[in-house]
């Protein structure tokens, strides 16, 4: 059976995107390195989400309580279970998302906020929390405007440590981070040389993976 590689895009620049510049040449070298993967890309800006309303939220509820979803409100769960049952049909994960106030932008919260389903991503047993996404991998694809690299600027940065923690609580313990830096800054020539050095981080890792 054919692997799975799911492209989570979170950006809604498309050809405009600093962050799929270099996602690109990642799934190139990717793609030629591994040809026996399916890339099944999600463009969450592209997608109505489903809403979390007072209604479908209630089967969280349920979840949590242990109980299966059942009548209408299965019913209302179609899609959500659509999008959860994607992501755990993949075996590699790559998220390609810019920094949005020093975290990851709305879509890709929203998205978070369907999927992180107790029964389905993680359960709960007498240790404590049991992820249930296990043996898979996730390379995170970023860039930002500003620089996170200093003690300081680094503290801001809440987009990697909830990344890390959230895929990490669901059980994911292999991640990778490629990031581009200074984005708009005012210096195109550091931005551009900045793209192609996040580029061929990407593709050297792309090649040995
Ligand atoms: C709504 C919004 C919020 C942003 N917030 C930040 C931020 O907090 N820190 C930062 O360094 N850049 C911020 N930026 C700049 C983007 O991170 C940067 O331009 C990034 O490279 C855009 O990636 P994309 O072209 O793939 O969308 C923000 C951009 C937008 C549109």
């Amino acid at each position: 059976m054919k692997k799975k590689l799911l492209h989570i895009i979170a950006t809604p620049r498309g050809e405009e995107s600093y962050t799929l510049q270099i996602s690109r040449p990642f799934l190139e070298t990717f793609r030629q390195k591994h040809p026996e993967f399916i890339i099944d890309e999600l463009d969450l800006a592209k997608k109505d989400l489903p809403s979390l309303t007072v209604k479908s939220v209630s089967g969280k509820y349920v979840l949590l309580q242990g109980k299966d979803l059942f009548g209408q409100l299965k019913e209302s769960w179609t899609e959500i279970i659509q999008y959860i049952e994607q992501f755990l049909s993949s075996d590699l994960y790559l998220i390609s998302t810019p920094m949005w106030n020093f975290d990851i932008p709305y879509m890709l919260k929203q998205y978070i906020d369907l999927i992180v389903q107790p029964k389905y991503l993680f359960r709960y047993t007498k240790s404590g929390v049991e992820g249930l996404v296990i043996n898979k991998k996730m390379v995170v694809i970023t860039s930002r405007g500003g620089f996170y690299n200093t003690a300081k600027t680094q503290a801001l940065d809440f987009q990697e440590p909830y990344l890390r923690e959230i895929f990490g609580f669901v059980g994911i313990k292999d991640f990778t981070f490629i990031k581009a830096e200074g984005m708009d800054m005012g210096n195109e020539e550091m931005q551009k040389q900045n793209i192609r050095e996040a580029i061929s981080q990407a593709q050297t890792f792309a090649a040995n993976m």
